[in-house]
């Protein structure tokens, strides 16, 4: 696990974005993972300034997002595929039918479930994960209590959770679903390369658990100390709780220029 920690979210974002673009320079239709919330946000600002200015295209690419709220109507603007969409997709030169994301609307939720994992292995798996983390610990919407091999499904969100994203319902907690479809652990941790972004004291004690506590299912986002690529991405606020912070900032101003993340 490399953890980075930069003054600014411009600054992370630029780090993300340096990635993806090297990525798709390496390989046009590469598989990128994508997440809501205002985590990612400074990486698809940086990717949308580099796709107008010519530098990257998203022609080729796919992408799959995290999760979806279930049982927002198509029209809703919350809804995470619509957010995507309006935050990034839209705004560069990816294909509508690139964008894949999990159908919270779908009657049979287990098959639709099903039909997403099936979709990522068919794309041949992602290649770059963007990821946020909740304030408990969550990856994607698999909250604490989360099988460490899950997969596809449908979960019940914590009151945390719905607390921490009233924000995007004019601050209604009770507007906030009480279901979504997310993917599980284990598909997260099937993409080869991770990005998590973290900003902010409200997410330092979440990624104290994440880079130096134990692994537990009561922190979620604790199994990415198993996978062999993960790149965290955080501000000052966010590393706040971090033993071995100046370890950290010393290893990256270190770092060779030509190694990337
Ligand atoms: C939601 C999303 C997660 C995201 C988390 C943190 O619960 N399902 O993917 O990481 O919020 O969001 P934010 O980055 O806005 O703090």
């Amino acid at each position: 696990m490399e953890t980075v920690i930069l003054d600014d979210p411009a600054a992370l974002g630029r780090v993300a974005a340096d990635a993806v673009v090297a990525l798709l320079e390496r390989r046009p239709d590469a598989v990128l993972g994508l997440a809501t919330g205002s985590s990612p946000l400074p990486v698809y600002e940086e990717l949308v300034r580099r796709h107008e200015a010519g530098k990257v295209s998203f022609a080729r690419a796919r992408a799959f997002t995290l999760d979806e709220y279930v049982g927002l109507p198509e029209d809703h603007p919350e809804r995470y595929r619509t957010v995507i969409e309006r935050e990034f997709t839209s705004r560069v030169d990816l294909r509508a039918d690139a964008l894949h994301s999990p159908d919270g609307t779908a009657e049979d939720i287990p098959a639709a479930c099903a039909a997403y994992e099936d979709a990522i292995l068919a794309a041949g798996g992602v290649d770059l994960q963007i990821l946020g983390i909740g304030s408990d610990g969550h990856i994607a919407f698999n909250e604490p209590g989360s099988s460490l091999a899950s997969r596809t499904r449908i979960k019940t969100l914590t009151r945390q959770t719905r607390s921490d994203n009233a924000r995007f319902f004019d601050d209604d907690v009770d507007a906030v679903p009480t279901h979504c479809l997310t993917q599980g652990l284990a598909t997260i941790m099937a993409a080869r390369h991770l990005v998590l972004l973290a900003t902010g004291r409200g997410k330092a004690e979440a990624v104290h658990h994440l880079v130096e506590g134990p692994v537990s299912a009561m922190w979620p986002a604790t199994i990415l100390q198993h996978h062999p690529h993960v790149t965290v991405l955080l501000d000052p606020a966010a590393a706040g709780r971090l033993q071995l912070a100046p370890y950290y900032r010393e290893t990256w101003a270190s770092k060779p220029d030509w190694q990337g993340i």
